[in-house]
């Protein structure tokens, strides 16, 4: 017997676990890929899912195959662009970012005045709970006039989230998969077309201004690409190593659904920055420890006290060790011990140095931070 299996991509997005797919990966298994779903005819098993057979996260995915990157000041984009096998085009793509913001305003000031040249539109979505469904403030709306410096540029979209009741929780996973929906769709009302440039990342997450100008101004670059960066936690004080890599650069197509886990096995080596829980005030950094996990599970209220909390911020330690469902984290968290302190502040965001007073949080030795 034949069945016939109609698959929406927008369910297949929410697949956040499975490692890789992309319409190509049925293509030769008797489906047919058209615009928003795939149409399959299977010999029928024992149950529609059972043909869907990709890889998922119980097999580790494929290393990465690390792409080089070349920069250096002054080298003209033509021969960049011939260095990486690559062909300088007549005009540069059009750039989207698009990003999902919880509360992390001044990463967003730095990202955005970092990417501006470079940008079209800056899309991001805010909601009205977290992913664990809690309510939260709207704080970019709260704050848009920060931003005015990008206001022609701005795209912004409300998701209107759902309150998990007392003592239930919420799938976070779900809540999130749920935004990056939303996502899809506030990209297209925003004008994005296939051939664009699409950055897809969270707010920490800055690709360098030279990375997105590469990639703008070149034909021949991969369609998706996963972008290495820096990791740092509470300041550019604390460089904890490179393996954050869950940012892409996508050329938009058809295809193109916003998510933020593994898409494929490329990745551009030393692609920009992730600053992880660079705050300025100590109460930002309560919210966020709060928000993400279920306030039952900071068993004691003494790991939320602002001295606490400083004093790990100076010595480069885990804010988390006593949080260990805390899923975002978990790549930072198994590393072990105090992150050793840096001195340099070289090769970090341009914006930083020139407002090195405003920004000294961010800073060598300006580790201590005010209640807010
Ligand atoms: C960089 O380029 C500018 C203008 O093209 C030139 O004046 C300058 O000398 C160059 N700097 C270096 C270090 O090559
Ligand atoms: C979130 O926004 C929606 C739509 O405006 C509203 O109906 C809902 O009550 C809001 N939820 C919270 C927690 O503010």
């Amino acid at each position: 017997m034949l069945t016939i299996i109609v698959l929406k991509l927008e369910f297949l997005s929410l697949l956040e676990n499975v490692y890789m797919w992309t319409p190509r990966v049925f293509e030769g298994r008797n489906c047919r890929v058209q615009p928003n779903e795939l149409l399959c005819i299977m010999n029928s098993g024992p149950r529609p899912s059972s043909f869907v057979d990709f890889p998922s996260r119980s097999r580790p995915p494929p290393p990465f195959e690390h792409l080089p990157h070349y920069y250096a000041e002054n080298v003209s984009m033509d021969y960049l662009c011939r260095l990486h096998g690559w062909s300088l085009r007549s005009e540069p793509r059009r750039v989207f970012d698009g990003i999902i913001f919880s509360n992390e305003l001044d990463m967003l000031e730095i990202r955005w005045k970092e990417l501006h040249p470079y940008v079209t539109k800056f899309v991001i979505l805010e909601a009205n709970t977290t992913f664990t469904g809690i309510p939260k403030p709207l704080y970019f709306a709260e704050n848009r006039d920060r931003y005015s410096f990008a206001e022609n540029k701005i795209f912004h979209g409300v998701y209107p989230g759902r309150v998990a009741s007392y003592g239930s929780h919420e799938d976070p996973f779900k809540l999130e998969a749920e935004h990056r929906i939303a996502m899809n769709g506030l990209l297209r009302r925003a004008g994005i077309s296939v051939g664009d440039l699409l950055i897809m990342s969270d707010t920490d997450e800055i690709p360098s201004p030279h990375t997105v100008k590469l990639l703008q101004w070149c034909d021949g670059v991969p369609p998706v690409l996963h972008l290495e960066l820096r990791n740092y936690m509470y300041s550019f004080e604390f460089p904890v190593d490179y393996s954050s890599w869950r940012a892409t650069i996508h050329i938009f197509s058809q295809w193109t659904q916003y998510r933020h886990s593994r898409q494929t096995d490329v990745i551009l080596s030393d692609a920009g920055w992730h600053c992880s829980f660079c705050f300025r005030y100590l109460k930002e950094f309560v919210f966020k420890m709060t928000a993400y996990s279920h306030a039952d599970r900071v068993k004691n209220r003494d790991f939320l006290k602002y001295s606490r909390i400083q004093n790990l911020i100076c010595h480069g330690d885990d804010l988390f060790d006593m949080l260990p469902e805390e899923y975002s984290f978990k790549d930072l968290i198994k590393k072990m011990g105090s992150i050793p302190r840096s001195a340099s502040a070289v090769h970090i965001p341009a914006y930083l140095i020139e407002n090195a007073e405003k920004f000294k949080f961010l800073l060598p030795g300006g580790c201590v931070r005010s209640p807010g």
